[in-house]
């Protein structure tokens, strides 16, 4: 596949989810699976795409306790976090996608970019257990719904089945 250049800015967002999900549809077929080429074209595709988002990436969680950086694109991501901390680290041990419109408002929330006022972080689970997060940054509040995360985990589900 070659990619078209595309102007984010003039795209909606339902439109840039379309494209984003059939990219990398075709960017994965008769493609033998590896995660870490996944978490590395999911995160270029949304950043390429997306006007809202300046960061994209995943976080791993390498223990009961850490969750690494992981593929991404944007400014540099705190290289760790703890399970528990900031909004990755909610996600990661309650398991559940987090919105937060406004990241001043959410109590221990991590400014690896002081631009960032807005987010969205989902699981990844293999075997049910939280394997990774996905998290986004805006630097507008309010950037982030539930339609983002519906169409985020759908394309979660290329390559993780049933992720939830
Ligand atoms: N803001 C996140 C930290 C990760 S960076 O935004 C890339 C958090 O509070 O978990």
């Amino acid at each position: 596949m070659t990619w078209q250049p595309v102007n984010a800015q003039e795209l909606s967002k339902d439109q840039a989810y379309d494209l984003a999900y059939s990219a990398l549809q075709a960017l994965l077929k008769d493609k033998r699976p590896d995660e870490v080429a996944f978490m590395a074209t999911l995160s270029s595709l949304l950043k390429t795409l997306l006007k809202t988002a300046f960061w994209v990436g995943f976080y791993r969680k390498v223990d009961g306790e850490r969750l690494v950086v992981g593929p991404y694109q944007g400014t540099p991501g705190c290289l760790e976090i703890k399970v528990g901390m900031g909004v990755c680290g909610k996600a990661a041990q309650t398991g559940e996608d987090v919105i937060v419109d406004d990241v001043h408002e959410f109590p221990g929330h991590i400014a690896c970019d002081e631009r960032s006022r807005s987010e969205v972080v989902l699981p990844v689970f293999v075997d049910g257990d939280v394997h990774a997060v996905l998290d986004l940054d805006s630097d507008e509040p309010g950037s982030f719904d539930e339609t983002d995360v519906r169409r985020l985990r759908e394309m979660l589900e290329l390559y993780w089945p049933c992720n939830t």
